[in-house]
């Protein structure tokens, strides 16, 4: 059995929880939360030992790999702290606050040799991953333009509420938008430069619409933001225009993702994602639907492991620049003026 020491009982280490309990393989073995209530909740769910702190666990646990699901500020201690006892880590996105933190993650995977993944979840998500494809293999002729939106609610329901805390969240930008930069970076590699418009308000920079400029490639943008009341229905999705077909995911059109030939009517297309999944259908409670991505991460992740092969899908390094893409972004929208890569 493949033992997991999980940090974390919030609101994405419930997704990782019901993840891990869908694998027959995998056990969650230990739970740390510093919030007694969600320990308990925790650690009864999953039927694993508790522990009131992330340091106690990973000092005195007896695991394979350690899931890191802390807020963001917490993420690079802990995992140089994990990987130097010996363990394997899976940490959740973003990979930290700055360079740096990322960098002391980058050398303790390299001095211990222990397996380091970055939780980018979109490079798994279904209809991203079609994108990824049709692109690569150009099924539809070059890509002109690229266009990804990325918006809900304000997120009210973090812990201590550190995620409206700029310092500790690096804002609703670094936070949430980090999933499209991150998917702009899987795709087309690094652009030459950003430009950022955004607004600012008492949680930092909330809402952006960023222009990543590839000199000799596709016209690329994309806008993410926080800072709508709460009922607003959280909304993801993008618009891919191909010479010959344009491609559209949105969630809450029928079907969600569907390809536009110039010759012939819309269609869905029949697309499987190619990690080794069989996507559940169950709630998460987050601003999503399915456990499919999530999934098809851990799985993915843990068969690394598993077959002595480090992570090829999001690398550390890669990470780190997409962390380096979005901090570039916020220069760009303080600044005004574009940024160089
Ligand atoms: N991939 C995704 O789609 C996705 C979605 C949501 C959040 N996230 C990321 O996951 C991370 C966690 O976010 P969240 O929304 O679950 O936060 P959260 O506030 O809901 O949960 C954090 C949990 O950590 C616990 N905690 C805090 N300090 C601790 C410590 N020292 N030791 C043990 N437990 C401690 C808190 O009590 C809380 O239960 C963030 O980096 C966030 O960006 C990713």
């Amino acid at each position: 059995m493949f033992r997991v020491g999980m940090l974390g009982w919030g609101a994405i280490g419930n997704v990782h929880g019901r993840v891990y309990k869908a694998m027959p393989d995998v056990k969650v073995v230990a739970l740390a939360d510093v919030e007694p209530d969600r320990r308990q909740k925790g650690a009864e769910f999953m039927e694993a030992e508790p522990y009131s702190s992330a340091e106690e666990l990973i000092h005195n646990a007896d695991v394979d790999m350690i899931d890191i699901c802390l807020p963001t500020f917490l993420h690079s201690q802990y995992a140089v702290m994990a990987m130097e006892k010996g363990f394997h880590v899976l940490s959740e996105k973003p990979m930290a606050l700055n360079y740096e933190q990322c960098t002391d993650m980058i050398e303790a995977q390299k001095k211990t040799g222990k397996s380091l993944m970055i939780g980018h979840c979109i490079r798994f998500w279904r209809e991203y991953s079609y994108l990824k494809k049709v692109y690569s293999e150009k099924t539809f002729g070059n890509l002109q333009v690229l266009s990804l939106t990325r918006v809900g609610g304000l997120s009210t329901k973090s812990w201590r509420n550190w995620m409206l805390d700029p310092q500790l969240s690096g804002s609703q930008t670094v936070d949430r938008h980090i999933h499209d930069t991150d998917f702009v970076l899987y795709l087309l590699g690094k652009p030459n430069a950003v430009r950022t418009v955004g607004y600012v308000d008492q949680y930092g920079l909330s809402h952006v619409s960023t222009h990543y400029i590839y000199d000799n490639g596709p016209a690329v943008f994309a806008e993410g933001g926080g800072n709508i009341p709460v009922d607003y229905k959280f909304f993801m999705g993008f618009r891919a225009v191909f010479d010959d077909a344009t491609v559209e995911f949105n969630r809450y059109n029928t079907p969600a993702l569907c390809v536009y030939p110039w010759n012939g009517k819309p269609y869905e297309p029949d697309w499987k994602e190619p990690f080794s999944a069989e996507a559940s259908s169950e709630s998460t409670g987050l601003n999503i639907t399915s456990l499919g991505a999530y999934y098809n991460e851990i799985r993915y992740f843990i068969d690394c492991i598993k077959a002595g092969k480090a992570p090829e899908v999001i690398t550390p390094e890669e990470a780190r620049d997409t962390l380096t893409i979005v901090l570039a972004e916020v220069e760009s929208a303080y600044t005004k003026k574009t940024v160089d890569l």
